[in-house]
This record gives structure tokens, sequence and C-alpha cells, in this order.
């Protein structure tokens, strides 16, 4: 094997671009396309997308940069990472198990997560479909009324069978890459994925920009209304901010680990965090002046991207074209995002029991496809299965959803709030400093983000995710 980035011979990225490449690619995903256009239309637009940023800055960039930084020391699987800095601290190394929760996380957010990237995958086929069936000119589904088009979601979400074969066959594509090892598999797949993606993202938007409402989004997405900016809101803010950046279940720890001592993280943080957050934005700058334009209005939820934008192609010259170019866009984030869910996992499996890659990522891939078929099937035969309706919180979910809200409202935010304690306060001071590249004024006030405003607004959303009543 060749000497790689991290200086060894273990595998590794080859070079600092590809790092980045491969963490913006983890970072960029559904969460940037699907969930952030979702989140600014059902709360409210600006104001969210106003404090969405500032939690980018003070609460997601200070956790990504401690992730990578712990990743980085170790040069190991997540929890030895994690045991490491411990040791090395003299502190106990029982902080292994906050990446041993990462770990879980990041495999329950992957079997859920290839569900959505099936449902992506089917209408993939669809626009395919439509595209020869209609041809290029004129909108999408010109022979389908708009009740037909918005059918389209609901039909597939209960058709049980296709959703399990399709997410199977999108944990298939992600199996594939992983196996072939991180500068073999996954910093291919960014490499060659990630430049595409941006490609179509302003492609898309430049589309908005002249046929689209662009002034309208604008207004929208950008006008500042302080009475909008309640409690509720600010917690969806940060808990997007969390999810866009895949924080809290030591993915970062996990592709930190294959950096080399010579790459400068505060920087490279900055660099990803800066290009998740412009992703977010473009993806909102590309979307809703195609909404407006068809004089739809920007509902919250998945419904704006599996059924009020596909009723926009409708409406829009070129929009079988667009529309297929969108959803295929939206599949390079999602397989990109779904490599680095898998990595984690698989990297604990190859450290912790010596398994070869192929066979740890293979295991990781039979127990998340058979969580996820259960996931697919909760939209449908199983829907009256709910697994956690014991807690209160999890009252009338099925399966996709329970995970959804135990990743996003417990596990990850616990996660991510122990990680800013343990590099705040439990690692020793001079081991942090040393790897995170931050100098004057810059380090004394990401010391202050870790060390007091990340843990307290972290357990502010764990509090309210829990027990929403409190606000
Ligand atoms: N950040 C990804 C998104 O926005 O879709 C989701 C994600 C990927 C979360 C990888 C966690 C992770 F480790």
């Amino acid at each position: 094997m060749a000497l790689t980035q991290s200086g060894s011979t273990r595998d590794g990225w080859s070079s600092r671009t590809a790092f980045i490449l491969a963490a913006i690619g983890s970072a960029v995903g559904l969460g940037n396309l699907v969930r952030f256009p979702a989140e600014a239309g059902a709360n409210g637009g600006g104001a969210f997308v106003m404090f969405y940023i500032l939690c980018v800055i003070l609460i997601g960039l200070p956790v990504l940069l401690s992730e990578t930084l712990i990743g980085r020391h170790g040069q190991a699987a997540a929890p030895e990472s994690f045991r490491k800095v411990a040791e090395h601290s003299g502190k106990s190394t029982a902080w292994e198990h906050v990446a041993s929760l990462g770990v879980f996380s990041a495999f329950v957010v992957l079997s859920f997560y290839c569900v959505l990237g099936g449902w992506v995958l089917y209408y993939i086929g669809t626009f395919v479909g439509d595209l020869f069936s209609t041809g290029v000119v004129g909108g999408a589904f010109s022979d389908s009324t708009v009740a037909e088009v918005e059918a389209l979601f609901p039909a597939m979400i209960s058709d049980g069978i296709t959703t399990s074969i399709l997410d199977l066959v999108f944990l298939g594509i992600t199996l594939f890459f992983v196996a072939r090892g991180v500068s073999g598999g996954i910093e291919k797949v960014a490499l060659y994925l990630m430049p595409a993606f941006f490609v179509l993202l302003v492609g898309i938007t430049i589309y908005g920009m002249f046929g689209g409402a662009m002034g309208q989004t604008v207004d929208y997405l950008f006008t500042f209304e302080p009475e909008k900016l309640t409690g509720p809101v600010m917690l969806a803010a940060v808990g997007q901010a969390f999810f866009s950046l895949s924080l809290g279940v030591a993915g970062m720890v996990t592709y930190g680990a294959y950096v080399g001592r010579n790459v400068n993280l505060g920087v490279t943080s900055g660099i990803i965090a800066s290009a998740d957050t412009m992703v977010a934005l473009l993806a909102g700058l590309c979307i809703f002046p195609i909404v407006f334009a068809a004089g739809l209005s920007p509902n919250g939820g998945l419904g704006l991207m599996f059924q009020t934008l596909p009723h926009a192609f409708q409406e829009i010259p070129g929009g079988s074209l667009i529309g297929l170019a969108f959803f295929i866009m939206v599949g390079f984030a999602a397989l990109t995002s779904s490599v680095a869910l898998m990595e984690v996992p698989t990297a604990w499996i190859i450290d912790r029991f010596r398994f070869t890659r192929a066979v740890a990522s293979g295991m990781v891939t039979v127990f998340a496809g058979a969580l996820g078929v259960l996931c697919a099937l909760s939209t449908g035969v199983l829907a009256g299965f709910h697994p956690l309706a014991f807690f209160p919180m999890f009252e009338g979910m099925g399966m996709l959803d329970a995970m959804d809200t135990l990743t996003g409202k417990i596990t990850m935010p616990i996660g991510a709030l122990l990680t800013s304690i343990f590099v705040g306060w439990i690692a020793n001071k001079r081991l942090v400093d040393s790897e995170n590249g931050l100098g004057g004024a810059l380090h004394v006030f990401w010391r202050f983000l870790v060390c007091w405003l990340c843990p307290i607004a972290l357990a502010a959303i764990l509090l309210v995710g829990v027990f929403p009543s409190f606000i």
C-alpha cells in the first residue's frame, strides 16, 4: 500500500483536496437539498435562514473542528481516536463511548438515509420515463394532471416492495465505493461526483435566475423579520446546522483520521462549513424560484421535494430535463453522504475486530439493509408498527420517523454535546491546541465557543427535543 496523506501505510486521503472534497461530500446531502428548503419553508424563511447561518458559525464550526482534530490525533476509527486522546490527556478511556454512540447513530441514519436515496432513484426513473414519452420541449408530465403528479409520492411510499428494493439498490451502490477503501473508493466518488454536483446546482440556479421568480425568492429567504424568530424556529435552525454539517455521529472524527499532519484543520473546517452553507443557500435559490414561478406556495416537509417540485417542473419549459438533472444532482449528493455514513461503522469494525474492509462493509450493509427495509415498509404496510411508542415523544411514529427523531433529537445532540465537553474541558489543552491550527484571537474565541456556547446551546436543544412542552 502506498504512503498516504496520514503519513503511514494505513489507507488515507491521497491529498488535502481529496479530504476537503470528501468532507464536503459528507456534509452536502439530502440535508441541504431536501431538509434545508423544507425547514426554511416550514419556519417562515428569512428569520430561520439568518439564525441558521449564525448557528453554523458559532456552534457548528467549533464542533466540526473538534471532531476532525480528535480523528487526526487518533488516526484510527472514532472510538479508538477518542480513547487515544483521553489516554494522552490522562483521563478515563470511557470517553470512547461518546464515539460508540456516534457509530450507532451513523448506522441508524445510514439505514433510513438510503430509503430516501431510494425515493430519489424512483424519481430519477420517473423523469427518465417522462423524457422518453413526452420529449424535452414543454413541461414535465404533460399528459398528466397536477393531482396525478402529486399522487406519485403517496403511491410510491406506500408501495413497500418498490421502496425496499430501491433502498437496497442505493445501499448496494454505497457499499460498492466503501468496500474499495478510502483512497480507492470513498475519495473517488467525491472527486468525480462533487464537481458534477456543483455544475448541476449552479446550472439549475442560473436557470431559476432567468426563468424563475428569483426576486421573490431572495425576498423570501433573506428578509429578516425578527418577530418570526421564535423558540421552535431557533431550535429547528440549530438542529439543521448539525445535521447538515454531519456532526454528532463521529463522521468527521472518522474522516479526520485519514488526514495528514501537514493539513491545517482550522482552515479546512472553515472551507467545509462555508461550502456546505453555500450549497444550502444555493439549494434555496435553486428550488424556490421554480416553485414561485409555477405560482405555488413554499410549503414545508418532504412534500416540497417530492410533490411541489415535480408539479412545478410540469409548469416550466424543459421541465422534464431540468427535473431529471435536479434529481440526479440530489442523488449524487445523497451518495457522497451515505458513503460517509457507512464508513463510520465500517472503520470501527475493521479496527475493533480486525476484519477485512470487504467483510466489515458487507456486515454493515446487511444490518442497515434489514433496518432500512423496516423503515421503507413503515410508510406502507407497517404504518401501524410504532416501535418506540412506549416513550411519549415517539408516539404515533412508524419506524422511519422514529429513527429520524431518535438520532436527530437525541443521540446526535448528545454526541455533539459530549464532544464539545470532551475537547473543551477534558482533553489536554496543549494536545488540542497543537492540532487545531488556530492562532491569536481566533483561538481564544474558538475555546470560548467550545467550552461555553456549544455545550449550553446543545443542552438546550436536547432538553427541548426530549421535552417539547419546555418552550
Ligand atoms: N450531512 C448530511 C446531509 O446534510 O444530508 C447527512 C449526514 C451525512 C449526517 C454523514 C451525518 C454523516 F455522518
